[in-house]
């Protein structure tokens, strides 16, 4: 069965923290150290909402595989049409395409809310799959901050990517 992507809802944040929380303590695409409760993930995602941004999850046979969201990049005012990804897959479910299609469906979600630019802030340049998928998506390279993040003992790069979700817009 081909995987739904739709909304996330609130009976979904169980699972969404189950995700993370299991990329938190083994990976370092996040730098958090450690996993953020149930609660804390409901008013990170009720943040999201509420702003007007999509957090999308994938589902198969009722079961949420992954999700993504667009998030503000910065509070500041003049940054209102710039948004920041994140996106988590279950470890079942990680090199199969699902990743593409549900960063792809978050792009077309954030362009339709009003966003301009997204930007992608990809903890460790070590993590291939992450900074392909942003590639696979029509994200370019626009830097790398070295050496700011430690975590499992070592000193992590964070590589810094953008697309242009209204490339029509050219002022
Ligand atoms: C990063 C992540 C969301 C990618 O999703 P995915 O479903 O595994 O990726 P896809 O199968 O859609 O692949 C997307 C592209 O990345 C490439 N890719 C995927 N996994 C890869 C890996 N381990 N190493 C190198 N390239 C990889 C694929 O070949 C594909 O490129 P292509 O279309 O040019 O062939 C997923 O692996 C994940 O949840 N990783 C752990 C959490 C994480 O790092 N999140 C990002 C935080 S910045």
């Amino acid at each position: 069965m081909s995987p739904l992507i739709r909304p996330c809802q609130i009976d979904d944040l169980d699972r969404i923290q189950a995700i993370y929380a299991h990329h938190v303590l083994t990976g370092t695409g996040t730098f958090e150290l450690d996993p953020p409760s149930r609660a804390e993930i409901e008013t990170r995602w009720r943040a999201v909402v509420s702003a007007g941004w999509p957090w999308l999850v994938a589902e198969a046979d009722g079961a949420v595989l992954g999700y993504a969201y667009a998030g503000p990049f910065r509070a500041r005012a003049a940054y209102a049409h710039t948004v920041e990804d994140s996106i988590y897959l279950d470890l079942r479910a990680q090199g199969r395409g699902l990743g593409k299609a549900l960063l792809f469906a978050l792009m077309a979600a954030a362009r339709e809310a009003g966003a301009r630019e997204m930007l992608a802030v990809i903890g460790d340049s070590q993590n291939r799959a992450s900074i392909n998928l942003h590639k696979a998506c029509g994200f370019r390279s626009v830097g790398a901050f070295e050496r700011v993040g430690f975590k499992f003992d070592r000193w992590l790069d964070i590589v810094l990517m953008q697309s242009s979700l209204r490339p029509e817009d050219t002022n």
